[in-house]
């Protein structure tokens, strides 16, 4: 059930907002930024303006701060970040479909100037394994048929593809492929 839902979830074992120095390993220039740690936590609704504006960035239709707000007043949107000196490098945004122990992840996005560091594949386990310690039973997402980067990302985390839905999305207007992770198969 959507109530069920806690608005803000415990990190899981590995996540207790401690640094993460993979996450600044691969991919990352020579400079003071280079050995700043990112750190990885739940996002409480301060935090909403700040994804709305990376939303903006990295989507041709994003979600509006207010979208995001509604969601987490209702208690069924779990947000977990990706944060460097406050300055929020990626996001993840799941929630939970009414009426049984099947989960959604409806965003996932990192900043162009942090990606192929490891971030997203970080947030996203933290994700799934929130979602499992919540109830969920499986994760569901759509994703564009050409982002070739997202899906890539998501068979690498055990997600494996269910179907397809015929010009689903706008903007270019495009097929989504539909995955689906059982998460059982997801361990700690
Ligand atoms: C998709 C996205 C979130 C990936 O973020 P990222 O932080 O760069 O991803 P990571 O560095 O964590 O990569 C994790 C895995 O994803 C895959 N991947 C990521 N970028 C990739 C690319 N450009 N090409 C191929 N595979 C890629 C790889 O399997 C990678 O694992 P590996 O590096 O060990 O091979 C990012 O490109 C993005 O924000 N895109 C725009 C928003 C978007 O499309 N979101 C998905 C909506 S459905």
């Amino acid at each position: 059930m959507a109530d069920k839902l806690p608005p803000r979830t415990p990190l899981p074992q590995g996540f207790s907002q401690t640094p993460d120095h993979d996450g600044t390993r691969r991919n990352q220039p020579c400079g003071a930024g280079a050995k700043t740690p990112v750190m990885y936590q739940p996002l409480g609704p301060e935090w909403l303006d700040a994804v709305a504006a990376l939303e903006k960035l990295c989507f041709s239709t994003p979600w509006s701060g207010e979208q995001y707000r509604a969601l987490h007043e209702r208690g069924v949107c779990l947000l977990f970040g990706a944060l460097r000196e406050k300055n929020l490098l990626g996001y993840v945004a799941l929630s939970r479909l009414d009426g049984d122990d099947t989960m959604e992840i409806f965003n996932i996005a990192v900043s162009p100037i942090e990606r192929g560091k490891g971030i997203a594949g970080r947030l996203l386990r933290l994700c799934l394994l929130a979602a499992r310690k919540a109830g969920g039973a499986r994760v569901l997402l759509e994703v564009r048929e050409s982002n070739v980067p997202a899906i890539a990302l998501y068979r690498r985390a055990g997600f494996t593809l269910q179907g397809r839905r015929k010009r689903y999305y706008t903007r270019p207007v495009e097929d989504a492929l539909l995955y689906r992770c059982d998460l059982k198969r997801v361990s700690e």
